[in-house]
């Protein structure tokens, strides 16, 4: 079974409230819903998180390694000024997606440059919770294509010997 990662960045625990005129109206849980009712329906396990915080990310995806087929990434602000989302994503070399709500080239010019573009499989922008979705069938497609040694769901740590 392919295991898929599904990482929102800051603000996006926000979404439903924050500014739906950009963003929406549906809440973070309802996006996570969506994603997990399509990828049961593929077949695929997938694990949703979010955080506010850089590091975490760059920790998320460390881990990631061995463990997940591929990532789907809102990096949110963090698209337009991390290098060390950038430098995870190349180092453990999972096919990943950057997903935005909005369309990011459509907005003010600061939110133009991605750092992560130049890692990513593709962008898709603009769809709003739809381009999870689209990202989805791009990842799944993308491996199927490029078969690799299937990441397996990690282990519950066993009970420390004395
Ligand atoms: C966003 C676009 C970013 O520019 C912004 O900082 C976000 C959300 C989007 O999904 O449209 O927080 O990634």
């Amino acid at each position: 079974m392919l295991r898929l990662l599904v990482l929102h960045g800051p603000n996006l625990n926000l979404l439903g409230t924050r500014e739906p005129s950009v963003y929406g109206q549906a809440s973070l849980p309802d996006l996570d819903k969506s994603i997990v009712r399509r990828a049961g329906e593929r077949g695929i396990a997938v694990q949703t998180k979010q955080t506010n915080v850089e590091g975490e990310l760059v920790t998320w995806i460390q881990n990631a390694r061995g463990h997940f087929d591929g990532i789907i990434i809102n990096p949110a602000a963090y698209t337009h000024t991390s290098i060390a989302i950038r430098d995870a994503i190349a180092a453990v070399a999972l096919p990943t997606v950057e997903v935005h709500l909005s369309n990011i080239h459509q907005r003010e010019e600061f939110r133009h440059h991605s750092f992560i573009a130049g890692v990513a499989l593709g962008q898709i922008s603009g769809f709003g919770p739809t381009g999870y979705l689209l990202a989805l069938e791009a990842l799944t497609a993308h491996l199927d294509r490029h078969p690799r040694p299937r990441a397996t769901a990690k282990k519950k740590p066993s009970a420390s010997r004395r």
